[in-house]
């Protein structure tokens, strides 16, 4: 890490805001805010939640950090030009998916500063997608990488190193340091997966973080939140989540990818009769969502990106090989 790393990094402790005493810093410390970046990532209400800081303390405070993020150039201003945005846009990076294809159709590959979401039937790449893109991550930039770490939280007990060594292994790099960059997580609930989630800052900044997958994402909410009953529980539960990520995917400059299920509509009559999982809730907080399917052939699937403002409608093909992703 540069010194100039670790200059920013006293820059944004916490305590650098003003009327922040060592009181509200140690609240605000014990609720796993420890530097101003971090603060930005929830609500007012939530931080008084989590810290017992009343309401209007932690509204000023967020708006506080704002200001001093922007002097120092780390968060846009309110308002920007559009040439400003361009340029934002072009600072995001691009991991290579190994698919020329696939990288084709998302302009560049899995950009940092979003959450893309990836769904479709068992067996439609899902998790071979995130193994993959979990190496890609560690290749150098000119190599379709960041040259960064990863962090899997696997909810469904598909995580396997394995796998990794035989992606690493075929891509002429070394297993055991692949594996050594990758941080797995395990949450068996909902709750262990959102406090995990609250945790990624401070693992993101340690290990030099450029990609977080996250298999199954939408799954364990379904899961535990069962009936129609549940439903709005679940559907704000599942909102603070994706919210989560996406400010932690723009904070911390890392590619968020999400995979989710389908579910089969009993309202549709003609064309595909499944869904996403999740509702609008998902529906929105996701960056971009591409639909995997399976093909004729048994190791090509076909991927098309759904509903993006940016992407023209498009359907690609790519293999799922021992090396990981691949064009057919
Ligand atoms: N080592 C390998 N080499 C080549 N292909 C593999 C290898 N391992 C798995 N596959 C292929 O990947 C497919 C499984 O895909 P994957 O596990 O990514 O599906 P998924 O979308 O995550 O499904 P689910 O919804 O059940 O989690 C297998 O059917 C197989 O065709
Ligand atoms: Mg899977």
């Amino acid at each position: 890490m540069s010194d100039d790393y670790e200059y920013i990094e006293k820059e944004l402790e916490i305590s650098n805001l003003k009327g922040v005493g060592d009181v509200t810093a140690k609240k605000l410390k014990e609720a796993g805010i420890y530097t101003i970046q971090d603060l930005l990532l929830y609500s007012p209400i939530y931080i008084s939640e989590i810290t017992g800081i009343p309401v209007e303390r932690a509204e000023k405070l967020v708006l506080q950090g704002y200001e001093y993020l922007k002097d120092l150039g780390l968060v846009p201003k309110d308002f920007t030009s559009a040439t400003e945005l361009l340029e934002q846009r072009r600072a995001r990076k691009f991991i290579k998916t190994g698919s020329n294809n696939l990288d084709d159709m998302l302009k560049g590959g899995i950009p940092t500063q979003a959450v893309t979401e990836f769904y479709g039937e068992f067996g439609s790449g899902k998790t071979q997608l995130c193994h993959t893109l979990a190496v890609n991550v560690q290749l150098p930039e000119e190599d379709g990488g960041l040259n960064k770490s990863a962090i899997y939280i696997d909810t469904e007990n598909t995580f396997s190193p394995d796998r990794i060594i035989e992606i690493a292994l075929n891509k002429k790099l070394d297993p055991t340091e692949v594996l050594k960059n990758i941080v797995v997580g395990r949450p068996y609930n909902t709750v262990i997966l959102l406090n995990m989630v609250k945790k990624l800052p401070e693992i993101i900044k340690k290990n030099n973080v450029g990609f977080i997958a996250i298999d199954s994402a939408v799954g364990p909410f379904r899961a535990e939140y069962l009936g129609r009953g549940r439903l709005s529980e679940r559907q704000q539960l599942l909102n603070r989540f994706m919210h989560d990520l996406l400010r932690i995917a723009e904070v911390y400059d890392v590619a968020i990818v999400i995979t989710n299920q389908v579910q089969a509509r009993p309202d549709v009559m003609f064309g595909d009769p499944t869904r996403p999982i999740g509702g609008h809730v998902v529906a929105h907080a996701v960056t971009y969502r591409i639909y995997l399917k399976k093909a004729k052939a048994a190791d090509l699937r076909i991927a098309s990106i759904v509903d993006s403002p940016e992407h023209p409608p498009r359907e690609v093909l790519f293999r799922i090989t021992e090396a990981g992703i691949s064009d057919p």
